[in-house]
């Protein structure tokens, strides 16, 4: 048995290779494009693993994409490929135009010429699991119920507009050609391997390198963190058991306004590696210009899941925060590499 899974050297995809393959032999093909987000390094541990098969290339390029379920005959394919930061996406919105909305649509093609050719039995067992976000929402006032399944799509950014459009393409592919889809919309995660242009990440590099921790607008916009095998596992549950066409919304019920979230990373910074001068890593918070067109809050209802699929994050916000910052602190040189780019040319050395 085998999973086509797409952008698996990123954030997510590359804790869910590890949390699957650490409870099943079952192989996952691995296709990313190894945009800047893409780091091999995250996979290293896998390098002599037969069950993990790297191929760099891009979810929207059908030869590829056909070549690949043609050779592995997966019986699902999970689609974690994306554009994921919002700053970027403000700064350039083409690139998640490109990949996250083409890029959806030309992968929803290949896939339904592969799985319309597939023997009844294993076209009614076959699953294409689109990983999302809660951002699609849009934003909540103080006051307002989270997000429930059944919530309107309103989203705000380039980013999350791009992901809106993959879920609605996804959902029109279930619709129309009867392909068995699930879709997942997650709240913000957090852990190892996530790249330091992301919150939680940047302010644990800044603080150590002694730079400023920047806080955009007041630092009372509210997410909801969930730690990232708590992530791959719902969406393992949802693969397994999640009922055909329909979406999960998966969140720990972990609201935080963002100056208590670096506000705790500096804490728990002070406990494990103090500064040499003895002040805070909280003295390095300094508050610069809002993200534009900023969502206030998110929040995610993440009863479905739990009551369909008995589904529970394992991690509570301070055992996965501290988790998070001894990752970190026993994985700098990881750390290096990413911030120097020094992880560009480990794809050379590798695969030649
Ligand atoms: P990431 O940016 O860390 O990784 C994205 C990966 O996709 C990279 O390895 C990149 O090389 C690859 N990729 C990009 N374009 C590609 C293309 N055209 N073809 C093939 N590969 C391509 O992202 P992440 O944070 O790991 O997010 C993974 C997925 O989860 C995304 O779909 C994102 O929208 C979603 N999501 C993220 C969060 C979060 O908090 N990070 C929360 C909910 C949902
Ligand atoms: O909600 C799920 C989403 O979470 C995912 O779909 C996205 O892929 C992921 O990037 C994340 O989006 P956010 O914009 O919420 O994450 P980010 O880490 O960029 O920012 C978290 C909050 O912190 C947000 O309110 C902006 C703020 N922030 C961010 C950075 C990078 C700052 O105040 N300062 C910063 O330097």
């Amino acid at each position: 048995m085998t999973l086509l899974v797409t952008g698996c050297a990123g954030f997510i995809g590359s804790n869910f290779v590890h949390t699957w393959l650490a409870g099943s032999d079952e192989t996952l093909v691995n296709l990313d494009k190894l945009t800047y987000a893409g780091n091999l390094a995250n996979l290293a541990s896998l390098k002599d693993d037969a069950r993990h098969v790297f191929v760099q290339g891009d979810i929207g390029d059908r030869e590829l994409v056909a070549q690949l379920l043609a050779t592995h005959k997966p019986r699902a394919v999970l689609n974690f490929a994306a554009e994921s930061h919002v700053d970027r996406s403000i700064h350039g919105p083409g690139d998640f135009v490109q990949t996250n909305i083409v890029g959806t649509f030309n992968l929803l093609e290949s896939v339904r010429g592969y799985w319309s050719a597939l023997p009844a039995e294993q076209q009614t067992a076959f699953r294409f699991l689109h990983v999302s976000t809660d951002e699609v929402y849009g934003t909540l006032e103080a006051n307002d119920p989270p997000f429930a399944e059944t919530k309107n799509y309103e989203p705000n950014s380039p980013y999350s507009a791009s992901k809106a459009a993959s879920d609605h393409l996804v959902r029109a592919w279930h619709h129309t050609y009867g392909l068995p889809v699930l879709t997942t919309n997650c709240s913000n995660n957090y852990g190892p391997y996530h790249f330091p242009e992301k919150l939680i990440p940047l302010v644990i590099h800044n603080a150590l390198a002694g730079k400023p921790l920047p806080i955009y607008g007041d630092g009372q916009q509210v997410r909801d963190w969930l730690y990232v095998e708590d992530h791959c596992r719902a969406i393992a549950r949802v693969l397994a058991d999640g009922r055909v066409g329909e979406t999960y919304n998966i969140g720990g019920w972990n609201e935080k306004p963002n100056l208590e979230v670096v506000h705790t990373l500096c804490a728990v910074l002070d406990e494990l590696q103090p500064r040499a001068d003895g002040q805070p890593y909280a003295s390095q918070i300094t508050y610069v210009k809002d993200r534009p067109g900023h969502d206030r809050r998110y929040a995610i209802d993440a009863r479905k899941i739990e009551r369909d699929l008995g589904w529970k994050p394992q991690e509570t916000f301070e055992t996965g925060i501290r988790k998070t910052v001894q990752w970190y602190l026993s994985h700098q040189d990881w750390v290096e590499g990413v911030t120097s780019g020094n992880y560009r040319q480990w794809v050379g050395k590798q695969y030649g």
